[in-house]
């Protein structure tokens, strides 16, 4: 059988439990609270795969506003003139406002189209949603499951690596409101861990990964000069 092709998280730590990372075709959420580094971890794994590993990425914002996730990135240390036109930000939050007029169904249709003309432009192999939750309320779906399940399928037929943002709450484990989290290859879960009265860690697990054998246990998520890093959690 032909070795799987992998396309890197640039988590240090984390590639390593997946046996290398995600596999190229997958369509994997990474879902978490607030502030967990949802968007910063798939930024930085498109940013890098784009320097170092000549991918095409494109980072679908529906939240995040343009102008402030480019500042966020550029403060991390990710120079994005040095990636050119190969990492693409497009921000659908700003037509946002004029496509909910148009109803339902039009604005998936709009959604995708998007990112069909985008894909025939600039032929990205990586593409990034951020996020579902957000794509879904626009989308008013008659059918949550069938038209979720639906546009699931249109995703892997893109043939890309797919990364979808999926905000949880602190107090629940629910990792997508509609089943995503089934419909997805895989689910990397991010959280804050409070380890005192006082302290809180950022953790990490892999949740599921299909075609990877990989450990379901939490690591520490840490940011610092060499990027992000997933280290065993040190049990007292
Ligand atoms: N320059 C920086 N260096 C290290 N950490 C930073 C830096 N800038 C922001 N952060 C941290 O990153 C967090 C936000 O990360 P990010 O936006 O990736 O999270 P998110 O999970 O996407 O959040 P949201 O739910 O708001 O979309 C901030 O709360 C802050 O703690
Ligand atoms: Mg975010």
């Amino acid at each position: 059988m032909a070795e799987i092709k992998r396309v890197k998280t640039y988590i240090q730590g984390l590639d390593k439990v997946m046996g290398g990372g995600i596999p190229e075709g997958h369509v994997v959420m990474l879902a978490g609270e607030p502030g967990t580094f949802k968007s910063s971890i798939a930024f930085n794994m498109m940013y890098h795969n784009v320097k170092n590993e000549n991918h095409i990425a494109c980072y679908i914002t529906l939240e995040q506003g343009r102008e402030s996730l480019i500042q966020q990135m550029d403060e991390m240390g990710m120079d994005l003139e040095s990636v050119g036109n190969d990492l693409s930000i497009v921000d659908l939050a700003l037509i946002r406002k004029n496509l909910e007029k148009l109803g339902q169904q039009s604005w998936m249709q709009i959604f995708k189209t998007y990112a069909n003309n985008l894909k025939e432009n600039i032929d990205y192999s990586i593409l990034c949603i951020d996020s579902m939750p957000v794509l879904t309320m626009l989308a008013e779906f008659t059918h949550p499951r069938s038209e979720l399940f639906h546009f699931f399928e249109w995703l892997r037929e893109m043939k890309i690596t797919c990364l979808i943002l999926s905000e949880m709450s602190a107090s629940s484990d629910t990792y997508a409101q509609l089943g995503e989290d089934f419909l997805s290859d895989g689910i990397i879960h991010l959280k804050m861990e409070k380890v005192s009265d006082v302290n809180i860690q950022r953790r990490i697990r892999v949740v599921k990964m299909r075609s990877t054998e990989h450990s379901p246990d939490f690591f520490t998520l840490l940011y610092g000069k060499g990027g992000f890093t997933a280290t065993r959690v040190i049990s007292e």
